[in-house]
Formats: structure tokens, sequence, C-alpha cells
């Protein structure tokens, strides 16, 4: 399955309000997320001439200066650097209502070759970053040749953060 076709089933359920895109290229996942979507924003540095949405021609980090709407499906696929990503997602994080989902990009490559800066990049490491943070469910998918990791945050209404996080804490 391409990740692409991942990433719009994910719409199809999740029918977001506001989806985020960051990391566009030639837009074969944007085109295929934004019919699923209520309203729809794109990133990236690169002017591709897209249509259907909302798009930001800057940095990742440049519109998040100024960017302060809440995000219900985000996926993270513009720098693949680890520290860019791990940005980025701290950037949706803060972001995201209730509820909402982050999907990251380049998390499980297939093979080695791939950690290259213009293909996944060290892009993975945040799998072990996620882990280390139990406000986050994540499960990392082997999907087509890059991978991909979905995150939600734990729900205070809900039995892992109730149980987990909060009652670790009070330890
Ligand atoms: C892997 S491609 C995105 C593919 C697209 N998400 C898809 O699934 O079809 C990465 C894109 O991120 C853009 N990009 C790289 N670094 C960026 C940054 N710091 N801010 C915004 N866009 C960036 C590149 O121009 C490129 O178009």
């Amino acid at each position: 399955m391409h990740h692409s076709d991942f990433v719009s089933m994910v719409a199809k359920i999740y029918k977001p309000k506001l989806y985020l895109e960051l990391g566009l290229y030639q837009g074969e996942t944007w085109r295929k997320v934004v019919p699923h979507c209520e309203q729809a924003i794109g990133v990236d540095v690169v002017d591709r001439g897209f249509s259907g949405g909302e798009i930001h021609i800057k940095t990742t980090d440049s519109f998040f200066n100024t960017f302060d709407r809440q995000v219900d499906m985000a996926f993270i696929d513009a720098d693949h650097c680890f520290e860019s990503v791990l940005k980025d997602f701290h950037n949706v994080s803060t972001r995201l209502r209730e509820g909402g989902v982050i999907i990251v990009h380049d998390t499980d490559p297939e093979s080695d070759s791939l950690f290259d800066k213009g293909y996944c990049g060290d892009a993975y490491r945040v799998v072990a970053w996620l882990e280390s943070h139990e406000e986050y469910n994540a499960v990392t998918l082997p999907v087509a040749e890059a991978g991909l990791t979905i995150a939600t945050k734990k729900n205070s209404s809900r039995t892992l953060r109730r149980h987990y996080v909060e009652d670790k804490k009070r330890k």
C-alpha cells in the first residue's frame, strides 16, 4: 500500500475539520486526502501550484510562527532530519484538538540506504522519542518503503492517561 492511500484512508475515517500537511512535494497525498476534509492547509517551501485548500509557501518553522488554529489531523512529511521532525511534531501537538491524530512519515525505512537526507533521513528516531513520552499513544507501521507512525495524545478522560500517566506522576 502506498503511504498516500493509508493517510487518505485515515482521513476518510476521521473526517477532519482541519487537516494539515507539512511537505507536499507533488501533492500525491494531498490530492487524496483533501476530499475527506472540511478544511485543508498545506505547507511547502516550493510552490508547485497546488489547489484545493490553503497553501503556505514557507518553511514549517516560519508557518508555525503565526499559525494558531486547532488541527484534527496532520501529516508530517517535510524536512526528514530528526530535529526538524521533532520540532514539527511538537508544533502540531500543541495545536492538536482533543482526539486528533498525527501521522509522521519515514519512520520505518525498509533499508539503511533510505537514511539519506533526501529520502527518510533519521526521522525514524522520533519513534524512540515517542516511546519515552508517555503522554502519547503511537504505533509504527511498515507501510510501503518508508514506514509511518500514527500518534495520538492520551486523553485524560480515558484509561491509559488516568491510570498510567497520572498515577505515575503521583508516585
Ligand atoms: C517527501 S516530500 C512530501 C511528499 C508528500 N507529503 C506526499 O506524501 O506526497 C517533502 C517535501 O517537503 C518540502 N520541505 C522540505 N523541508 C521543508 C521545510 N523545512 N518546510 C517546508 N517544506 C519543506 C520539500 O520541498 C518537499 O516538497
